[in-house]
């Protein structure tokens, strides 16, 4: 696994961003994975500027998200389509239609956990895959468990990720309990992931991912067993890491 130490939440977001402008520049076409959350918004904003200044081109990217709330349609300020639009979409030039997010209204969801892996499977793979971490080391919505599942499922949030992701809703109440999410085999065939970790507060999920034993219930270290990784961390994470 290659770690890329930085100074700040804004060197760490431009360190990201060089590396998915990089391959945009070689492969025009490539299908990014893609995360929502605080983490890679700063990485957004770069892309969205080096797209303005013409250094890179969506025009033919495809892109797919890892997760979606159960429950909440595409055009509630809640949901992760919502937050991919406002946040990256509306600000570049590609086209939405080449742009993939999970349905949480969908009425049979396991049939679109199956579906969204067909879509993921039709596009030919993912090229990059853009990953945030939860404090307690979940990866997408693979939450720490006994098991993990391999494709696009079904998943109910623990306490830790509904009490963390509160902070974007009027009250803890209002957090949808359930989630679509890619599985880890899905996002260990991506060809490339680079995890993005920001803030003290991920020290120890970085520590375990870096140097854990293996293990469903710190579900980032199933990333060890990936041959191209990249962890981009801050200098907060990387003190306490010492
Ligand atoms: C989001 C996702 C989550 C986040 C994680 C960290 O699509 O899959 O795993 O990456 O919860 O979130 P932030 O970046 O808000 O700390």
């Amino acid at each position: 696994m290659k770690v890329i130490l930085t100074e700040n939440y804004n060197d760490m977001s431009r360190k990201a961003a060089d590396i998915i402008k990089n391959l945009l520049i070689k492969k025009n076409d490539a299908v990014l994975g893609l995360a929502t959350g605080s983490t890679p918004i700063g990485l957004y904003k770069y892309l969205i500027e080096m797209n303005k200044d013409h250094v890179i081109d969506f025009s033919k990217v495809k892109t797919v998200n890892l997760d979606e709330y159960i429950g909440i349609g595409p055009d509630d300020s809640q949901s992760y389509r919502y937050f991919m639009n406002t946040n990256f979409f509306n600000h570049i030039n590609i086209d939405k239609n080449n742009t993939y997010v999970p349905n949480g209204l969908a009425k049979n969801l396991e049939e679109e956990g199956r579906r969204y892996d067909k879509v993921i499977a039709d596009l030919g793979g993912i090229d990059l895959q853009i990953l945030g971490i939860g404090n307690n080391g979940h990866i997408a919505f693979n939450e720490p468990n006994r098991k993990l599942t391999a494709g696009t499922h079904v998943t109910p949030l623990t306490e830790s990720t509904i009490k963390a992701n509160s902070r974007f809703f009027d009250c803890i109440d209002d957090v949808p309990k359930t989630a679509l999410t890619m599985g880890l085999g899905q996002i260990m065939k991506a060809r490339k992931i680079i995890l993005v970790a920001s803030g003290k507060s991920k020290a120890d999920a970085i520590s375990r991912l870096l140097h854990g034993k293996i293990t469903t219930e710190c579900p980032a270290t199933m990333l060890q067993m990936h041959n191209d990784v990249t962890v981009i961390i801050d200098k907060e994470i990387a003190e306490k890491l010492k």
